[in-house]
């Protein structure tokens, strides 16, 4: 068990709360969650930590920065970790602002703090400290179907509103390091699927529904490529990547599980008639319509770096974390229920009722 201590933005949130669970069940630090609670973030995803001495949770915004410097003096963390964002494509569509205040100027914020931090630590606590930044392989854009996966030098062609202020934050990173040696680390991973998604996104949206008997929207011809991550093979990869990472260094993260969107559709309503099975197979309430604007065709990771520098590799298999993922939110039907508040069926109005049915 480590006496360290660090933050953690956006911990409770999807891929932030799987970080803390994991990072206190294994004894990786003491954890410090900053968190503003916005739509995405959800208490009940840390519920779990209540009691636990080594938790503190703290709500608050990524942009405010004497709150942000006050946790920094009364913690003096050996990390802090980054996973405070808007992150949902088809929201930075319809309005870009949150993107751009909390993805941009919430991690200077947060850079602007950590350096500050630096300078009162001495040698030793210098050369401990370390800021991760929690990014996305929607930095580096699209593929083409042979096209190589993305590399670490792969360069950055953003194409939606959220991946650009994600690589407009990954630039502001990278810069604290050139100029003020903050050592920091970047990770840009590919798709995350597992337990406490919030039911936006595709996989626990199509569970859902699914399950439900509403219609599965698929965008386009949903022949879209995604490389599908466990999340819990992620935040070992973080673990590893503070553990052992090199300052200024960028590792990829990906699950070489590529998969196209209809797949994955069509995976889960096969997993799921044969959990709970319906009157009539569940593929019947695909639904193909309007393609999202700019939808990227591809995304594929190429992990050799973080496997051979620093000898992460994913455990957790797709088809048996994806049925996992499934039997999860078939078993706590009331964590839906209760996320899925008048905020989430306003944003359904807004993202589904235009877009027409067509044909693949
Ligand atoms: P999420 O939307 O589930 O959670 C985001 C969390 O950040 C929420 O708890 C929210 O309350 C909090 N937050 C938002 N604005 C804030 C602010 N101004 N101050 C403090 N807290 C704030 O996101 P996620 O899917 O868990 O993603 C976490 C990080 O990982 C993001 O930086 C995202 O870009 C990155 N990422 C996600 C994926 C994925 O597939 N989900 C893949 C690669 C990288
Ligand atoms: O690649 C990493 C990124 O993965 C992260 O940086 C983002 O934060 C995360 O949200 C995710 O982005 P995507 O846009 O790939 O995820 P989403 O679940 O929104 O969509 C996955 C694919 O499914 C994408 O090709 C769009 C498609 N889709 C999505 C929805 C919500 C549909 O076909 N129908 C839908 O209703």
């Amino acid at each position: 068990m480590s006496d360290a201590t660090w933050i953690v933005t956006g911990g409770s949130g999807f891929i932030g709360s799987a970080f803390v669970r994991l990072a206190r069940a294994r004894g990786w630090a003491r954890i410090v969650n900053l968190d503003a609670l916005t739509y995405a973030g959800n208490p009940e995803n840390l519920a779990g930590l209540a009691g636990d001495p080594g938790y503190e949770f703290v709500r608050g915004d990524i942009c405010d920065a004497p709150l942000v410097a006050r946790l920094f003096a009364a913690h003096r963390p050996e990390a802090l970790v980054n996973f405070a964002a808007e992150t949902h494509v088809d929201r930075s569509i319809h309005d870009a602002a949150p993107f751009l205040r909390t993805n941009i100027i919430g991690t200077q914020t947060l850079l602007d703090a950590a350096r500050e931090h630096m300078q009162s630590l001495d040698a030793a606590g210098r050369a401990a400290f370390r800021f991760l930044h929690v990014s996305t392989d929607e930095v580096y854009g699209t593929l083409g179907p042979d096209d190589p996966p993305f590399r670490e030098t792969t360069p950055y062609a953003p194409n939606s509103p959220y991946a650009a202020s994600k690589a407009a934050a990954d630039h502001l990173v990278r810069a604290a390091h050139h100029t003020h040696d903050l050592p920091t680390l970047v990770t840009n991973c590919s798709n995350n699927y597992g337990p406490c998604q919030f039911p936006e996104k595709l996989i626990p949206l199509v569970i859902c529904n699914a399950r439900e008997g509403k219609p599965l929207p698929v965008y386009g011809d949903g022949m879209q490529v995604r490389d599908w991550l466990h999340v819990e093979d992620h935040c070992e990869a973080l673990s590893r990547v503070i553990a052992a990472g090199r300052p200024g260094e960028t590792y990829n993260v990906g699950g070489g599980n590529e998969r196209a969107n209809i797949h994955v559709v069509r995976t889960i309503c096969r997993i799921l008639d044969e959990l709970e099975p319906a009157p009539a197979p569940r593929e019947r309430l695909i639904v193909f319509v309007t393609d999202r604007p700019g939808h990227d065709r591809r995304y594929a990771i190429d992990a050799a770096r973080i496997r051979n520098d620093l000898g992460w590799s994913p455990r957790i298999g797709f088809e048996a974390g994806i049925r996992d993922t499934v039997v999860w939110y078939l078993g706590n039907p009331g964590w839906v229920e209760r996320v899925r508040s008048g905020a989430y069926r306003e944003w359904l109005d807004a993202n589904y009722a235009n877009r027409k049915e067509v044909a693949p």
